[in-house]
């Protein structure tokens, strides 16, 4: 639609102003379809001012994800070469494979002001307050064998710290795998899906999800999750969620184009922010729960932990595959 042009050509000109004419030439439209788009942009909310022979400044505006506020932050990206954002779907992650089926290209990314059934792991439901979070979800198709994409998602955990940080200067940790936390409370929680073909089980695509808390108050918590939960703002950041968005988005493009042969910078970087490490955790086996100590993360982004009889044990983190496997699951003690 022309009106996210004319917000992307606004957003990219900063505090200048950009002529009718200007953007008329870039968008290849008349000065009449630039000025409907401007207004229609203004009923959104769009603070657009305009000078006589200076043309118009975009001065503020609602905090919606849209397509033309992401698209500078985006251009010549695989990651978000297709934006598609919604107001409302039932999981983002869940459209991208819907997307997927249908032919999709790799880059594909899905972004909703909510979701009425998000989705987390094993199987739990993940809170999705509208225009409170981010929500988001790309497609990825890598030409990597499955051991290597079984370490997506521990990249997929620093891409998105990077991302968080380079938006606001906070300075997420991870708890291994890939939950996001920030002053020790859980910031952000990724979903990686992967899908195999059929006939010969080699991987077909991959679908990263991931849900940040913006906005959330304690009380939009609720007493369930207000102890173990936080969001930027509960933690004095105050973001702008397109600007969030572009920001982890470029950070997994970024991803992106190093896997998996950029590993050792990925790596060193988990290990700076796992939370685990050095810390008591419960192994869950089945429905027991088993002590151990969590001492390292090898060179796999496996978690190292030493069981009370002195054994040496390694958890091996892994995407949630559409086929079935069984794996350990582990609840750290924070
Ligand atoms: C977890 O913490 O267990 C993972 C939560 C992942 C939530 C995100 S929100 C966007 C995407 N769509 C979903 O349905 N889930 C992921």
């Amino acid at each position: 639609m022309l009106e996210e042009g004319v917000l992307a050509l606004l957003r990219g000109h900063g505090e200048g102003h950009l002529s009718g004419e200007a953007m008329s030439r870039t968008l290849a439209v008349s000065r009449a379809a630039v000025w409907k788009a401007v207004e229609a942009l203004r009923r959104d909310g769009y603070q657009i001012t305009s000078a006589p022979n200076r043309g118009y400044r975009l001065a503020g505006g609602p905090d919606r994800i849209r397509a033309g506020e992401l698209a500078g932050a985006l251009a010549g990206r695989t990651v978000g070469r297709e934006l598609v954002c919604l107001e409302t779907v039932d999981s983002t992650n869940t459209e991208v494979k819907r997307r997927a089926a249908a032919g999709a290209a790799e880059g594909l990314a899905v972004l909703a002001e909510g979701q009425t059934a998000g989705r987390g792991r094993r199987g739990r439901s993940f809170q999705s307050l509208s225009g409170k979070g981010l929500y988001l979800s790309v497609l990825l198709r890598p030409a990597v064998s499955l051991a290597e994409l079984s370490q997506l998602t521990a990249w997929t955990a620093v891409a998105v710290c990077r991302g968080i940080q380079s938006c606001c200067g906070a300075e997420p940790q991870i708890k291994w795998t890939n939950d996001i936390l920030l002053n020790g409370k859980k910031l952000c929680g990724v979903l990686t899906e992967l899908e195999l073909e059929a006939e010969s089980a080699a991987p077909s695509h991959v679908v990263v999800g991931l849900g940040v808390n913006v906005s959330q108050t304690a009380a939009d918590f609720g007493p369930e999750l207000a102890d173990i939960a936080t969001s930027l703002e509960l933690e004095g950041f105050s973001v702008r969620r397109a600007e969030l968005a572009g920001q982890i988005l470029a950070a997994l493009d970024d991803l992106y184009a190093a896997f998996p042969a950029g590993k050792a910078d990925y790596l060193s970087d988990y290990r700076a922010r796992c939370a685990t490490t050095g810390r008591e955790v419960l192994l869950l086996r089945g429905d027991a729960q088993v002590p151990a100590f969590a001492e390292a993360v090898d060179d796999d982004f496996g978690l190292v932990v030493r069981c009370p009889d002195g054994r040496r044990e390694t958890e091996i983190g892994r995407a949630h595959v559409r086929t079935p496997v069984t794996y350990a699951a582990l609840v750290c003690r924070l």
